[in-house]
């Protein structure tokens, strides 16, 4: 069984104070979710201690929304995955199309933070997806390809198990505009494919894929019905603890 995860992206939003309120209002209504779901919220460095702090004996998990190439160092302005360990997240956020556009990340540098995570006992959730372009050309596999191939490919079978995959059209972030069901399940089962190729069913299999790019309270339940959908990347939504507990209750029951 694959887990089913809702992971909030809150990008460059919330202060510490307001931070705390709104992963505070999301624990109490976490009762409402069912257990074997995972929960995720990713608040911006300046506030992840003491949110961390704040969740550490709820079923609320913690997770940065970038992390450093490098262990440790001259690199100013830069967190490390160990400091972000010890800030008690369990999950980053790497390869997320904010960063590869305007920061310029490319293949090889997730590929080095990615191992930097996972030496750093941090879970990757390690996110791809095409421009509008791409799909406009019908060219969304090959793009969403090369980006699993140049970075997931060349991770260890051991390694890649304990990666997390999101999915997100960039047409689709923030825009409003949500991919299809039929087209979440398509790429979906797309990547588990290029998974199953390189690393086996039974790891292929075990890989929970999310699908991020304005999902909601009113599209969830549709999307995360698709087979090889197993939870979402929720980003403006996530920032409204209702909305984002009612997409973490609309798994298929
Ligand atoms: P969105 O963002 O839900 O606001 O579209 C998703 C993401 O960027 O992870």
């Amino acid at each position: 069984m694959r887990k089913q995860i809702v992971a909030g992206n809150w990008k460059m939003n919330t202060t510490p104070e307001e931070g705390i309120a709104l992963v505070k209002r999301i624990m109490e209504l976490s009762t409402s979710v069912p257990s074997d779901v995972e929960i995720v919220v990713s608040p911006p460095f300046t506030h992840l201690y003491a949110i961390a702090s704040s969740i550490k004996n709820s079923r609320i998990k913690a997770g940065s929304q970038n992390c450093a190439a490098w262990k440790k160092g001259a690199y100013t302005g830069e967190i490390s995955v160990d400091m972000i360990s010890a800030a008690g997240a369990s999950h980053v956020i790497i390869g997320h199309s904010e960063r590869r556009e305007y920061f310029n990340e490319t293949s090889p540098t997730l590929l080095e933070k990615i191992k930097l995570a996972l030496s750093s006992d941090l879970t990757p959730i390690f996110c791809c997806g095409e421009v509008l372009e791409d799909r406009d050309a019908d060219m969304h596999f090959d793009a969403v390809k090369v980006q699993i191939e140049e970075v997931l490919c060349k991770l260890k079978s051991k390694e890649v198990q304990k990666i997390i995959i999101a999915y997100e059209p960039i047409w689709a972030i923030g825009t409003g505009r949500t991919a299809t069901p039929e087209q979440a399940q398509e790429m979906h089962s797309f990547i588990r494919k290029i998974m199953a190729d390189k690393f086996g069913d039974d790891v292929a299999n075990s890989i929970s894929i999310l699908y991020g790019g304005s999902c909601k309270p009113t599209n969830a339940a549709e999307i995360f019905a698709k087979p090889d959908v197993d939870g979402g990347l929720i980003g403006g939504a996530s920032l409204d603890a209702a909305d984002f507990i009612a997409i973490a209750q609309s798994f298929p029951q």
